[in-house]
């Protein structure tokens, strides 16, 4: 069979556009509504979706007053849609520095089990400054530190799933025999940050373990993403940077004694899709037009760990004396490296800067026609640079649907992209392998 494409929606706001929640083509339903996000999954399963996405942060956005800064809890919205559709996979955000490890196992293990093995988690160590106030903390944790600790949370939540055999439970009511306790184990962990005793109290999920998602795109990143990621999303502004990160990645997870397929990369797209190229674009600007440039001031400075970008001028060409060290920087490092890198590469002035970071926060933007987004997505994924693609529309439902309607199609008949889903499971859209539990592990050893 021909390598297929696999597709993610990123539900995000009311689009990926900065401004989209302004504009009349986009929902009118409220961000608190959950009409709206059943809507939008029942509507990327029926596309034949892999599956579904929703992020999170844990503090709220310092400018709420111009741009809906909200967030339903994504595990907690997920369960919502779970019972809502059938085949859809669906990713939640949580971050590992800001949880425990017994709860997040168990609240994964327990959408597994709600929606019948659709289930993953997007891994985050939570990258925004502010966040740290929310949890006990004034200052931020190191992003070195956020990711020592991510390392062993990783240890812990993988034993908590494996910690029952997927034979444990008998549920015999006759013999009045629940389960077969010589099936389920402690894992009695004791490390820098954790000492958990386990076993997990919800037994081996679907799935075996939940599908693992990360994003972190820095040296140290790539490297959690290698020993831990089935699948990684990414931002690029550019094909070249998107390969480079692909052939990197693959050669990490090598390393790990891990097969290229058992870590899919799906860079961020956010196309404008128009019946012609031109009114793609006229679109585009009327989107743009929307925005509130202070909006995206506040949104750079966020990125840089809250670094002051208020005296610079909208219409002088920066340079990178304008930027912080992005070494320095302990928030959302690889994002800095794109930021600045457009800058370098661009020369552009602060408004045209924050005009592309408004499209999708620094993630692959295009205007065009269905068969201009279509050929994009197979020049990537033909070309090492893409094995799907995490698809941002600017404008939600709107851009969703003409996606659906006019570059599905495209895809399908050029035999990249399902046209029935042939499995029941994120694993099987997917292509993943099972995961054994400690039980199987012992006993092939
Ligand atoms: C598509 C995508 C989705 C992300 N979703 C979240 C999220 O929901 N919450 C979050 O705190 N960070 C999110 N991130 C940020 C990453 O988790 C990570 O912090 C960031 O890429 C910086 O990682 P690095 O410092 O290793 O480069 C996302 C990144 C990407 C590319």
């Amino acid at each position: 069979m021909k390598r297929q494409l696999h597709l993610n929606l990123f539900i995000h706001s009311r689009g990926h556009h900065e401004a989209s929640w302004r504009h009349p083509a986009s929902s009118p339903l409220a961000l608190t509504d959950i009409r709206y996000y059943q809507d939008l999954a029942q509507r990327a399963e029926a596309a034949k979706f892999d599956s579904i996405f929703i992020a999170d942060q844990l503090a709220l956005g310092e400018d709420v007053a111009q741009a809906p800064r909200i967030w339903l809890e994504p595990i907690t919205t997920l369960a919502a849609l779970a019972v809502s559709t059938t085949r859809i996979g669906m990713i939640a955000t949580a971050s590992t520095t800001y949880t425990e490890p017994f709860n997040l196992a168990r609240q994964f293990a327990s959408l597994d089990h709600i929606s019948n093995g659709r289930t993953a988690w997007n891994i985050v160590t939570s990258w925004l400054a502010t966040a740290a106030r929310n949890f006990g903390g004034a200052a931020q944790v190191s992003h070195a530190d956020r990711y020592a600790r991510g390392e062993e949370f990783m240890t812990v939540v993988k034993a908590l799933w494996d910690s029952w055999a997927e034979d444990a439970v008998v549920d015999d009511r006759q013999s009045g025999r629940y389960a077969r306790p010589d099936r389920i184990r402690p894992i009695d962990h004791c490390g820098d940050f954790y000492r958990v005793a386990g076993p997990l109290n919800t037994p081996r999920c679907p799935q075996g373990r939940p599908v693992l998602v990360q994003a972190g795109s820095s040296d140290t990143g790539r490297r959690f993403a290698a020993r831990h990621a089935d699948a990684v999303f990414t931002a690029h502004m550019a094909k070249a940077t998107a390969q480079e990160f692909y052939a990197d990645l693959k050669a990490l997870a090598a390393a790990e004694g891990r097969r290229p397929e058992e870590v899919l990369i799906l860079p961020g797209l956010s196309p404008m899709i128009g019946a012609t190229a031109a009114e793609a674009q006229r679109l585009a600007r009327e989107v743009d037009d929307l925005c509130d440039p202070e909006v995206g001031r506040k949104r750079l400075s966020n990125r840089f760990g809250g670094h002051d970008f208020s005296h610079l001028p909208m219409d002088r060409p920066l340079t990178l004396a304008d930027f912080p060290d992005p070494g320095s920087v302990e928030a959302a490092r690889s994002r800095t490296e794109v930021i600045l890198s457009l800058v370098r590469r661009d020369r552009l002035t602060l408004r045209q800067l924050l005009g592309y970071l408004a499209g999708a926060r620094g993630h692959f933007t295009t205007a065009g026609t269905p068969e201009q987004i279509a050929d994009l997505i197979e020049d990537w994924f033909a070309d090492g640079a893409a094995d799907g693609f995490n698809i941002m529309p600017p404008l939600l439902p709107a851009q969703f649907d003409l996606f659906s309607a006019e570059v599905i199609p495209l895809l399908q008949r050029r035999s990249l992209f399902r046209t029935e889903y042939t499995g029941k499971t994120l694993r099987e859209h997917y292509g993943l392998h099972w995961p054994k539990s400690a039980f199987e592990e012992s006993a092939h050893d």
